[in-house]
């Protein structure tokens, strides 16, 4: 019997339905990642692994899984921790989560954006801390986002759902990306302009693109000091996309109004100085985390195995 290794719980219905099909489901039944020996031991064998973004995919987890294994369906849309050439060479198909998540990381991202324009976390603190003396005519002033330029970098399916949320605030976007996107020159009458262009223009600055070696540290202290003092950044993408002590560097100095992430260069942990900053947002990757979102990403990574298993393509194949 095929043996398939969940590297952590998931949401219904990913190993119901991978038992239902006869497979011998091994799950790592924790939360937290596995330490990697545990992903090393436990891959032995399997012909399918079920994995979560934080784990690195390399050849010595390929090759600790070794000739049975087929397929390494990514719980996500995003694959930078699996090394397609080393799936190529031994054969192993790869599937992402494309679609199912769209709305909900667009969601968030406006949760990210609201947020930091309005500055509703140093507005809870204040509450929180007991210290508000009661209204004033200068408090906590925001951005106002009527009439405000959003600038997009990348307009795939999660940039564009999140131009589609800015119509309706009454923005005027920019975006930068390899490719005109006609869902947001149309009906949106936004613009696509090269990234030098954008960033001066921008009161919002947010990052769609997935990570590449083209895209690591694409906005650093060079970029950074291109947008207004009063500009906000915001990320749901991949953390390295940012240089992130050149973020805290220029939120310091105030060359940056505030920053809205979801996501770090060394997840878990934070760059030195970005959690004392009162002008960030920080959540802990929650782009895809609604109950909605994850149940058909679990849906879509057993396809994906079953899939390549029973010898058809696979729904989202990446390689
Ligand atoms: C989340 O970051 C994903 O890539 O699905
Ligand atoms: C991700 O799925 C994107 O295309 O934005």
């Amino acid at each position: 019997m095929p043996r398939v290794l969940i590297t952590r719980r998931l949401p219904p219905p990913a190993a119901e339905r991978l038992v239902q099909a006869g497979l011998t489901v091994d799950l790592v039944d924790q939360d937290d990642p596995p330490p990697r020996a545990v992903l090393l031991e436990r891959a032995r064998g399997c012909a399918a692994l079920i994995t979560m973004l934080s784990e690195r995919v390399d050849a010595e987890l390929l090759d600790a899984a070794g000739s049975p294994l087929r397929v390494v369906a990514n719980y996500a849309v995003g694959y930078n921790n699996i090394d397609l050439d080393a799936c190529r060479v031994r054969g192993v198909r790869v599937t992402n989560t494309p679609g199912v998540l769209t709305e909900a990381t667009a969601d968030l991202t406006w949760a990210l954006l609201l947020a930091a324009a309005r500055r509703v976390v140093e507005g809870d603190r204040l509450m929180r801390t007991g210290t508000w003396s009661g209204w004033q005519p200068q408090q906590l002033l925001g951005l106002e986002l009527h009439g405000a330029v959003l600038g997009l970098v990348g307009a795939g399916r999660i940039g564009a759902a999140v131009a589609r949320r800015a119509a309706g605030f009454g923005m005027r976007i920019l975006y930068t990306d390899p490719q005109p996107r006609a869902e947001l020159d149309g009906p949106l009458r936004a613009q696509r302009v090269p990234l030098s262009e954008l960033l001066p223009q921008v009161d919002v600055l947010s990052l769609h693109v997935p990570l590449t070696p083209q895209t690591r540290h694409l906005i650093g202290a060079r970029e950074l000091a291109q947008l207004k003092p009063t500009a906000l950044l915001i990320n749901t993408a991949r953390g390295p996309v940012i240089d992130e002590r050149a973020l805290v560097a220029a939120l310091r100095a105030g060359r940056l109004a505030a920053a809205g992430l979801d996501v770090y260069e060394e997840e878990p942990r934070l760059a030195p100085g970005l959690a004392e900053l009162p002008n960030v947002v920080l959540l802990p990757h929650l782009g895809s985390a609604t109950v909605t979102t994850r149940q058909r990403m679990s849906a879509m990574v057993a396809d994906n195995v079953l899939g390549v298993l029973d010898g058809r393509e696979p729904p989202n194949a990446v390689v």
